[in-house]
C-alpha cells in the first residue's frame, strides 16, 4: 500500500476530493492544498490517467521530523533511492518549508539533494546529474512544523497539460481549472451546457469529456514515472493493460455541449483542440448578445474576457450582464478575472469562491437566474 497526494489549485480541493471519491480511490481525506489517498502502486498510476483536477500525483515514500540539517540528511539517507533513481537518471528537488526551524526553501532543497545524491554515489560510484526543469525524478519535500514529508512526483509534466490542446487562443484556461469550475458549477453532466465565449475551447472540451467518462491522461505522451529505474517491462504491460481497460469503460453519453465565440479563427482552434480530444462540440461563431433566452434551458459555464488579459468594448460586461440576466432557469458559473464582472451581473451570486487562474485573482461566481 502506498500514500498518494494529489494537488489541487487553490480552493478545487473539496471538487478534488469529490471526483477522487467518485473515481473509486480508497482512504480519501479532504486537505487543505490537496487529497491523500492509498492503493497499490497502479491506483497512482490510475490517478495520473484518470482526475480531470488534480495538478500532481505524488507518493509518499518517507517521513520523520527534522529540526537541524544534519536531521534532515539522516532522514533523507533513511529512503532507498536507488529503487527509482540510478547515475544516468536526472534529478531535481523543491522543498517547502512552513514554520519550522529549517525555515529556508532553496537551503532544504540543497541538503536533500546533497543526502540523495551521496547515497546513490555511495551506491554506484557515480551520481546522477540535476536537471531543474525536465527532471526523470522529480523529489518534493514538505517541512511543516519541523515534520518532514518526501515525496516523488508520478506525474512529470502537471496534469494539466493533457496533450490535446496544441494550440491555444488569448488568455487560456488551465485545463484542471476548467475541469474544477465545471464540477463547482453543479452541471448534471446530462442537461445541455455552453460556453458562449469558448476561446481554444477548454471549457466545453472539459465538459464533453467528463460527460463521456473518458480519462484525460489517455491522451497524453507519458508521465514521470514512466521515466523511474523501477518501471520495468512488467509495468509497462500493466500500464498498457489499465489504459486499455480505461478505454474501453468510456461512456457514449453524449450530451448536447455548445462552444461558442465571436472570433473565428479562435473557433477554428477551438475546433482543432476538440478533435484532437475526441469530443464532438456544437460550435458557432457568433457574439455572446445573441444567446437567445427563449432557447433550451442550459449550463452556462464561461471566462468572459477582462481588461487585464484582453481588451473589451467599454460597455462589454454590462451588455453581457444584461443578456444573462434574461436566461430565466439557467444555471451560470463565470470565472471572473475583475469585479468589474460581478458588477456587471448585478444580482447577487449564489455562491462565490477565490480562485486564482495562473497569476490572475479571480473569482468563481454561481448564479441560479430566476
Ligand atoms: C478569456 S477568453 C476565454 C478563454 C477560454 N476559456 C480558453 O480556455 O481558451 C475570452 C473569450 O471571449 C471571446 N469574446 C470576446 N468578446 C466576445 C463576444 N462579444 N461574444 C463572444 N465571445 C467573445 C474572446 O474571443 C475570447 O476567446
Amino acid at each position: 500500500m502506498q500514500e498518494f497526494f494529489a494537488s489541487a489549485s487553490k480552493n478545487t480541493e473539496s471538487a478534488l476530493c469529490d471526483e477522487l471519491r467518485e473515481l473509486g480511490f480508497k482512504s480519501v481525506r479532504l486537505n487543505r492544498g490537496g487529497i491523500p489517498f492509498r492503493g497499490d502502486w497502479s491506483e497512482g498510476w490510475r490517478a495520473c490517467l484518470q482526475s480531470r483536477i488534480a495538478q500532481r500525483i505524488m507518493v509518499l515514500v518517507g517521513r520523520g521530523t527534522a529540526q537541524s540539517a544534519e536531521d534532515l540528511y539522516a532522514e533523507i539517507q533513511k529512503v532507498e533511492w536507488g529503487l527509482q533513481l540510478t547515475p544516468k537518471k536526472t534529478l531535481s528537488v523543491q522543498a517547502v518549508t512552513v514554520g519550522s526551524q529549517l525555515n529556508h526553501s532553496g537551503f532544504v532543497a540543497l541538503r536533500v539533494k546533497d543526502a540523495i545524491v551521496d547515497q546513490i554515489r555511495d551506491q554506484w560510484g557515480d551520481r546522477p546529474s540535476i536537471d531543474k526543469d525536465d527532471a526523470d525524478v522529480k523529489v518534493f519535500v514538505y517541512l511543516a512544523n519541523d515534520k518532514l514529508r518526501i515525496y516523488l512526483d508520478l506525474s512529470g509534466q502537471p496534469l494539466h497539460l493533457r496533450g490535446y490542446r496544441a494550440e491555444s487562443g488569448e488568455a487560456p484556461l488551465r485545463e484542471n481549472l476548467a475541469a474544477a469550475i465545471l464540477r463547482m458549477s453543479g452541471w448534471d453532466r446530462q442537461s445541455p451546457l455552453i460556453d458562449p465565449m469558448c476561446g481554444s475551447g477548454t471549457i466545453a472540451i472539459e465538459a464533453a469529456q467528463w460527460a463521456q467518462e473518458s480519462a484525460p491522461g489517455l491522451f497524453r505522451q507519458s508521465f514521470g514515472f514512466q521515466r523511474w529505474a523501477g518501471f520495468d517491462a512488467d509495468s509497462e504491460a500493466q500500464l498498457r493493460a489499465l489504459k486499455g481497460e480505461l478505454r474501453s469503460a468510456a461512456k457514449g453519453q453524449r450530451p448536447s455541449v455548445v462552444a461558442r465565440d465571436v472570433d473565428g479563427e479562435v473557433l477554428q482552434i477551438a475546433k482543432g483542440n476538440a478533435r484532437k480530444a475526441g469530443v464532438r462540440l456544437s460550435f458557432k461563431e457568433q457574439s455572446v448578445f445573441d444567446l437567445q433566452a427563449d432557447g433550451p434551458v442550459m449550463t452556462l459555464v464561461s471566462n468572459p474576457p477582462y481588461g487585464k488579459r484582453l481588451a473589451t468594448a467599454p460597455d462589454f460586461l454590462d451588455r453581457m450582464g444584461a443578456v444573462f440576466r434574461k436566461l430565466h432557469g439557467w444555471k451560470i458559473a463565470l470565472l471572473a478575472g475583475s469585479p468589474a464582472i460581478e458588477a456587471a451581473m448585478k444580482v447577487k451570486p449564489a455562491k462565490k469562491i477565490p480562485i486564482p487562474n495562473g497569476d490572475l485573482d479571480c473569482d468563481l461566481l454561481i448564479y441560479e437566474i430566476d
